[in-house]
């Protein structure tokens, strides 16, 4: 059985100030919740507050991008062994925003998922097509690629720590999220991805989650599929009231 998990990609928005007024009032609209994980992505300058104001409360706290060597001359850079001292537990890997516009290729989404999992950080690996793909009957495509090319190397462990975002590049703060039959289907072709490279057993226990124009109302049509096991959410996240109903939406 699959938790699922509701994440906040807050991307390039909060002050350490910002994060913290909103774990102030987000907190303790969540502090019952238990049926889903929940887990938040600031900036690297909010990181370490952020940790710090969910220590006591059931709320995991990521990165959004790091590099895979642990030290070195890479200005601007942050190492896994540098992101789990300060408590970091989670990390975001290969996020269409950081393909597009870091240059990440899917080879260094392969070394950082390595360099995750031997640092004891949980990643959330994001692959998605964009519009041109999905219009040119490319999407199975590129969801395998992408998948097989992350996992490159990587040894099956159950329970199975890395989770998988699908994120269609064309729903990503678009408003236009894509349906959730679209999802399922895309879901199941991950998921079949996963097991042809790190056997069913894993693939069975490998959360599956949907990223792409999540909002309050329509956060519950989506976990209504059996192949969605959680959201990554971008805009709808940066309000602790509209996070907070999209955590705690009705089934
Ligand atoms: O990581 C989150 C995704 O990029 C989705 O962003 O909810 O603003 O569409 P969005």
């Amino acid at each position: 059985m699959r938790k699922p998990l509701i994440a906040a990609n807050w991307k390039m928005y909060k002050t350490p100030d910002e994060s913290l007024a909103f774990l102030r009032e987000f907190l303790p609209l969540v502090k019952d919740h238990t049926r889903d994980d929940i887990a938040i992505f600031p900036t690297m300058s909010s990181l370490a507050y952020v940790i710090g104001a969910c220590k006591d409360h059931h709320v995991d706290v990521g990165a959004q991008t790091m590099h895979w060597l642990n030290e070195g001359p890479y200005t601007g850079q942050t190492s896994p062994t540098m992101l789990a001292s300060i408590g970091c537990d989670h990390i975001l890997l290969g996020h269409s925003e950081r393909r597009i516009y870091a240059n990440e290729t899917d080879d260094m989404v392969n070394w950082k998922l390595k360099a995750a999992l031997a640092h004891g950080l949980v990643p959330i690996v994001c692959v998605g097509e964009s519009l041109e793909k999905r219009q040119s009957g490319l999407t199975e495509a590129v969801l395998r690629w992408q998948i097989s090319c992350a996992l490159n190397g990587i040894k099956a462990s159950i329970p199975c720590s890395i989770t998988i975002a699908y994120e269609p590049v064309w729903a990503i703060g678009t408003g236009s999220s894509a349906t959730p039959a679209q999802v399922g289907e895309a879901h199941q072709i991950i998921r079949r991805e996963v097991a042809a490279r790190l056997g069913q057993e894993c693939a069975d226990d490998t959360r599956v989650i949907y990223g792409g124009s999540v909002k309050p109302d329509n956060i519950a049509t989506f976990m209504a599929e059996e192949e969605i096991d959680g959201a990554l959410v971008g805009g709808a996240s940066l309000d602790p009231h509209s996070f907070a109903d999209i955590v705690r939406y009705k089934e």
